[in-house]
């Protein structure tokens, strides 16, 4: 709640922000040191693992029905660190009844996420679009009544757990008037969305709120113009947002345009943070799907992509092929693409031909070593990567100080205790170092390692 302020945000960008950039451009040449050792080589060989080390997150949605699906599985768990319900947390999933929330099949695709160390958005809390029958049919207050209450009881049940709401979806026309679209919410008043998000914030205050649309995407567009004009004037009034989701459904109709880096920029120029969030383009042309990425790349306050769906027949337009895995769940030439625009025009390093072929000595149960580095530093989060000798097998656990969250890692397989403050980082095969992304939510003391065993 304080971090989004107006003065706080403003004394980000004062004295402190001027050490920050000390200690980032440091961070910066340890970090790109690091890159270079031997044993990392996996990272930059998924997109989730090239997105951590850049500081940001690739999502994907995913679908409760096919956490069954091992193929699904795979994918999902090997190349993403983030991931939104597609229709779990929506008004109709969650409050079917008016009063009686059910959070079954949202609270599935929470635990498959946060127990592989991968970070979830919600969406949505309030939207004219999939809202249960009950809420269809009410008008006025009762609904603005309804609408928040909807909105306390959701982020309030997955507080802590989701990093960034969608608060509000889809609540701008399209076409040339620049209008809000008529639903039942915007009858309630013009002053519908600034209340949600009031709810939100004071449901839960450390979730990033965002407002979230789509053809918002091409800077000239009149709707993309009414968006950025609510969001200046939500930031000159303390309104508490954090950060504006572009959809990004591209196709024919409604195309990539190359204006859409200077929309991201000229939107986070606000003060928030932009999220690309459903991306999905008609044919998925890698040009297109590699810019996207390097459009996101090139805005710092840019947090990461979320494509919508895994393979193409997981598409709400599976017609279209717009997703970067094939039916059978073979990478398409846009995951190439992506991949290489995420590791910054490289392709990924190999891993190494000529493995040790002398087993590790260290016994099980000894001790090894563990040392943190300081990584990258963003205004809100920062990186850090360890680096262990002494066994081949190993178990970190690391600790950080709450508020802190730690929203992402790379090159290991962690678990967690139940207060979600202590780590426990196993080896996974990709070798002697593995980094992660905390979320520092006001506090930037540096995560503290307390043991390194060999198992
Ligand atoms: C879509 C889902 O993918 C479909 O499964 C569902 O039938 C309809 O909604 N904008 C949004 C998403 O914000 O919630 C939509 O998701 C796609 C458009």
């Amino acid at each position: 709640m304080i971090e989004r302020c107006q003065e706080d945000t403003r004394s980000r960008f004062g004295p402190r922000a001027r050490t920050a950039v000390v200690l980032a451009a440091a961070a910066l040449l340890a970090a790109t040191s690091a890159a270079f050792l031997p044993g990392t080589a996996s990272a930059g060989t998924t997109l989730g693992a090239s997105a951590a080390e850049k500081g940001r997150y690739f999502g994907t949605a995913v679908a409760a029905n096919k956490l069954s699906d091992s193929a699904y599985t795979t994918i999902l768990n090997r190349e993403f660190n983030s991931v939104t319900p597609e229709n779990e947390m929506k008004i109709d999933a969650t409050e079917p009844q008016q009063g009686r929330f059910s959070y079954g099949a949202a609270d599935q695709i929470v635990s498959h996420a946060r127990s592989r160390g991968m970070s979830v958005r919600g969406h949505t809390l309030a939207w004219h679009s999939q809202q249960p029958g009950w809420m269809q049919s009410m008008s006025g207050s009762a609904l603005r009544q309804a609408m928040l209450n909807h909105v306390t009881q959701v982020a309030t049940h997955f507080r802590g757990q989701v990093v960034a709401w969608d608060v509000v979806n889809e609540a701008f026309a399209d076409g040339s008037s620049g209008a809000r679209r008529d639903s039942n919410l915007q009858r309630t008043g013009n002053d519908w969305i600034e209340a949600a998000f009031r709810a939100a914030d004071a449901a839960d205050p450390n979730a990033k709120l965002c407002y979230n649309d789509y053809n918002t995407d091409n800077w000239t567009h009149a709707k993309t113009q009414a968006v950025y004009n609510m969001v200046r004037d939500f930031k000159s009034r303390g309104v508490p947002i954090d950060c504006v989701g572009f959809q990004s459904h591209f196709n024919n109709d409604s195309p990539y345009n190359s204006n859409y880096r200077t929309t991201l920029s000229s939107f986070a120029a606000l003060g928030v943070d932009v999220q690309v969030t459903e991306l999905d383009i008609q044919g998925a042309p890698a040009n297109t799907y590699r810019a996207v990425v390097e459009d996101c790349l090139a805005v710092a306050r840019c947090n990461g992509v979320t494509v919508w769906g895994i393979r193409d027949s997981d598409s709400w337009r599976a017609s279209q092929t717009p997703l970067l895995f094939n039916n059978s769940g073979q990478k398409k030439a846009a995951y190439d693409a992506v991949l290489a625009a995420l590791n910054n025009g490289t392709t990924p390093t190999d891993p190494p031909t000529n493995p040790p072929t002398t087993p590790p000595t260290n016994p099980p149960g000894g001790s090894c070593t563990a040392t943190l580095q300081d990584g990258t530093r963003w205004g809100d989060r920062f990186n850090s990567t360890v680096t262990v000798s002494g066994a081949s097998n190993w178990t970190v656990v690391v600790a950080v100080t709450p508020p802190q969250k730690i929203s992402s890692t790379w090159n290991g397989s962690p678990t967690w205790d139940s207060s979600g403050n202590v780590m426990t980082m196993r080896s996974n095969g990709s070798g002697n170092a593995f980094g992660f992304t905390t979320m520092a939510n006001g506090n930037w003391n540096r995560p503290v390692v307390q043991s390194c065993t060999a198992s």
